[in-house]
């Protein structure tokens, strides 16, 4: 099947598990549109690989949480492209701002409801919209396994990635009707900046089934197939892609 100008969305696609989603979502098949924020260089460099490889990739910067931002930035570029059609979203972009509860400020709270569940929703309405279209197309939200069952020190993370996987479930009930499905991965540990400061990660690894972490192409593998017509039964789950750890 030709997917070449449907057109896949990823946020935050300039590293970590965005980079290497694109990747494979470009070997998919798809176009790539990668979204970055601040690290323009990244996105840069992925794009490159994919067209390097013979695949087709797009940069576009915009915040997340930025909803004038987000808007005006995906209208530019589909308005200049016509002949793309927004097929998938991949709401990957987010942050951790990690303390506990007692120590953690508002804006500690509110910076990342507002990065990884504001931004979500603001992608997903748009994209949606034009999805509706077209009566088909998907949407892959990065949950995460804080968000599933909660961890000490994540408060803030944890609310906003149960509030992905509840948004997720209700979006997947207004849009099966005409064709769109909408998913969740929830990764454990994965290796990738966002981790490289965990303490105590050996010790921790001694608690996952598996006994390592996770890498970033072992969750694009899984986000390749939700995103795959081999997954066109499923919508509003959640996958959990964790070595089997879950926190005690
Ligand atoms: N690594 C893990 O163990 C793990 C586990 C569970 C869930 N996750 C989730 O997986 C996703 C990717 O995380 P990662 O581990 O790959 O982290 P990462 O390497 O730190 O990458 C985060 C990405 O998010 C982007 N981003 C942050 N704020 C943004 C904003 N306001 N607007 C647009 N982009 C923004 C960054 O873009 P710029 O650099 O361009 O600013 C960067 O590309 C996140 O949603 C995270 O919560 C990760």
């Amino acid at each position: 099947m030709s997917l070449n100008n449907k057109v896949v969305i990823v946020t935050g696609g300039s590293s970590g598990l965005g980079l290497a989603i694109s990747k494979r979502m470009a070997k998919d098949g798809y176009q790539v549109l990668i979204n970055y924020n601040s690290n323009e260089e990244g996105a840069a460099r992925c794009r490159d690989e994919i067209t390097k490889a013979g695949g087709r990739a797009s940069i576009i910067q915009f915040n997340v949480s930025d909803r004038e931002q987000v808007e005006a930035s995906l209208e530019k570029f589909f308005g200049e492209n016509s002949d793309a059609q927004l097929y998938g979203l991949i709401n990957n972009a987010g942050i951790t701002k990690d303390t506990l509860v007692g120590l953690m400020s508002d804006d500690d709270f509110k910076d990342v409801i507002e990065t990884n569940l504001y931004g979500s929703f603001y992608l997903m309405r748009w994209s949606v919209k034009k999805m509706l279209l077209k009566k088909e197309g998907f949407v892959i939200n990065m949950a995460s396994l804080s968000g599933q069952v909660g961890n000490g020190g994540q408060a803030n993370y944890a609310a906003s990635k149960a509030g992905v996987i509840a948004m997720t479930k209700s979006l997947a009930n207004e849009v099966g009707r005409r064709g769109i499905r909408i998913n969740c991965v929830a990764p454990g540990i994965i290796e990738t900046k966002m981790t490289e400061n965990i303490p105590f990660l050996e010790e921790m690894k001694k608690n996952i089934p598996l006994r390592r972490i996770g890498k970033p192409e072992e969750v694009a593998s899984v986000v390749s197939f939700l995103a795959s017509t081999e997954a066109s039964y499923m919508t509003g789950q959640t996958l959990s892609v964790n070595g089997g750890l879950y926190f005690s």
